[in-house]
């Protein structure tokens, strides 16, 4: 994972960099009296057995991203300063060379890159929220609350669930029980990555059917089908149904911050993949994109991941992958970890045939 991964990340930060372009540059905070605590490699592990739930922010003092974030971290640090239960945050200057132990530990391979340490480090997560003060906050202060929420009534449902992001819920009988705890720990593993309720009443849920045989986990998301169930409660079983369901059938590479986790997904698969690239603007767009989706239906079985970028946006990816602007339409392929397969000017209509061409041959 570390040496795929590695291979990946500047194409990565290549697309923070597209994703985040409109924001302007800030100064860093001033270093005196400062929220945040500042650790270094002789401090670190004291202040883990210190703070049952610490974020750490491991970055380093040329990236801009770093400088960026910066006054964000500080005002949210004094925002939680007085929190019950406290939540610390924390930032080591990973670039530092006496410090970069903790950044091999830790497997650090961009920056900024936040951790979040529960239970003096015997839990660690990625953090995955926003990058301005308030939301980081809230973020944060959801994560030390239980990892999932009971819904109670329709009005609890409304409040929790946020029908432009994926919510989990666990429908059940009673809240005890294997299939319960097993939901639970899921939802305890994954609470950076999604938001997780658990409820007796299908009804409340504003999507899918109330009448279900309990327990029942069910997926709303802001694409494709909306809604999917499992009655699987295996752990490994429901970590996996959740992880295909949290991705798009065709994953949109534009300017659209909501899209980035999917990107980010997408990415770090190790499953083959196949990319359109095409300026969005222009008029036979929809066309590939509807061609393009059922290109996409049609393989749904097989491990294909697909993605369809626009070139105002793709520009990390273009250097990345040596591509030109007017070679678009494109379709490019990834299989494995060096395998390119290009397509250049290609045509809507003959996208699913040149997919099945490449992926049956292929094998
Ligand atoms: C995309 O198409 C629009 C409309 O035709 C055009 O104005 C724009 O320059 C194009 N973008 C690129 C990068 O070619």
């Amino acid at each position: 994972m570390a040496i795929r991964s590695k291979a990946w990340i500047s194409l990565l930060l290549a697309l923070a960099v597209a994703l985040s372009a409109r924001a302007e540059e800030e100064p860093a905070a001033a270093a005196e009296g400062e929220a945040v605590l500042t650790l270094d490699v002789d401090s670190f592990d004291e202040a883990v057995a210190k703070h049952p739930f610490m974020v750490v922010e491991f970055y380093a003092p040329w990236c801009g991203h770093c400088k960026k974030l910066a006054p964000e971290y500080e005002n949210a640090a004094k925002a939680l300063s007085k929190h019950d239960p406290p939540i610390v945050l924390a930032k080591v200057d990973a670039n530092e060379e006496k410090n970069r132990p903790l950044a091999t530990k830790y497997e650090i391979q961009g920056f900024p890159t936040i951790k979040i340490f529960r239970d003096q480090g015997k839990n660690i997560q990625e953090y995955k929220g926003p990058r301005e003060a308030d939301g980081i906050v809230d973020y944060l202060k959801k994560q030390v609350g239980p990892a999932s929420k009971e819904i109670k009534s329709p009005e609890d449902a409304t409040a929790l669930i946020d029908d432009k992001k994926i919510y989990i819920v666990g429908i059940f009988a009673e809240f005890s029980g294997t299939e319960f705890t097993n939901f639970m720990e899921v939802a305890e593993k994954l609470r950076s990555d999604y938001d997780f309720g658990h409820t007796l009443h299908a009804n409340h849920l504003p999507r899918g059917d109330a009448a279900v045989e309990r327990p029942l986990v069910r997926l709303l998301k802001p694409f494709d089908e909306l809604v999917v169930d499992s009655k699987d409660f295996d752990v490994a079983a429901l970590m996996k149904f959740i992880d295909a369901s949290t991705i798009p059938r065709v994953v949109t590479f534009d300017k659209n911050p909501d899209n980035h986790p999917y990107l980010m997904k997408f990415f770090q698969s190790s499953a083959p993949k196949a990319m359109l690239f095409l300026n969005f603007s222009t008029g036979p767009f929809d066309s590939f994109k509807s061609a393009y989706s059922a290109a996409a239906e049609e393989f749904k079985d097989k491990e294909i991941k697909f993605l369809i970028g626009d070139i105002e946006a793709s520009q990390g990816a273009f250097q990345y992958f040596g591509l030109k602007e007017d070679q678009t339409p494109l379709i490019l392929i990834q299989d494995g970890d060096s395998k390119k397969f290009l397509k250049v000017h290609v045509e809507a209509d003959q996208i699913v045939a040149w997919l099945k061409e490449y992926f049956v041959s292929a094998g």
